[in-house]
């Protein structure tokens, strides 16, 4: 049996995380997705308990993924969660070189491997950054991102997208 952590920030959660979890569930027997702390993020739109509730939705019909956060090292919950590896989405070249850094500090901190998934590259440019930013500015994401994840966007921010109603 293979259980895999994917971490992230998920601030919110979009259309291409649904994507590398829905292949994870397919790849290995279990899936942990954690909504954990990204030091080098601010200007956050979620916490984190608010982060889980989505991912909690958004997952619901996979029955061999569960969701849990995290304040702390990505590798002690992986340890915590009896994960055999980290699995990470790759977008673009320039995610490579952040993510095989992060991979290569965790292997020495504690040895666990890090797997890399391609995104399919139609959703290549989707980030929750800039998920974030457009739908503050009043832009319609809606095709971006998961259902309970534009429900509470509008509740939270306003954003009402093209269609009326
Ligand atoms: O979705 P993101 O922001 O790219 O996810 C990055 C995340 C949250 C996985 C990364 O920042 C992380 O692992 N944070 C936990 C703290 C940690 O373990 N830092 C050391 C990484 S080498």
């Amino acid at each position: 049996m293979t259980r895999v952590l994917y971490p992230g920030s998920f601030d919110p959660v979009h259309n291409g995380h649904l994507e590398m979890v829905e292949t994870a569930a397919n790849l290995f027997d279990e899936v942990v997705v954690a909504a954990l702390i990204n030091p080098s993020k601010g200007g956050g739109l979620f916490d984190l308990e608010e982060r889980m509730a989505l991912l909690d939705e958004c997952f619901e019909h996979l029955p061999n993924v569960r969701t849990t956060m995290f304040d702390g090292l990505v590798v002690n919950l992986a340890a915590e969660v009896g994960a055999d590896f980290i699995v990470k989405g790759l977008r673009a070249v320039s995610d490579f070189e952040s993510e095989l850094q992060m991979a290569q500090m965790n292997v020495e901190i504690s040895g666990v491997q890090t797997l890399f998934l391609p995104t399919a590259s139609r959703r290549s440019f989707l980030a929750s950054r800039l998920i974030r930013e457009v739908a503050r500015l009043g832009g319609d994401v809606r095709d971006m991102v998961p259902d309970p994840v534009r429900r509470r966007l509008e509740d939270r921010i306003g954003f009402r997208g093209r269609i009326d109603g």
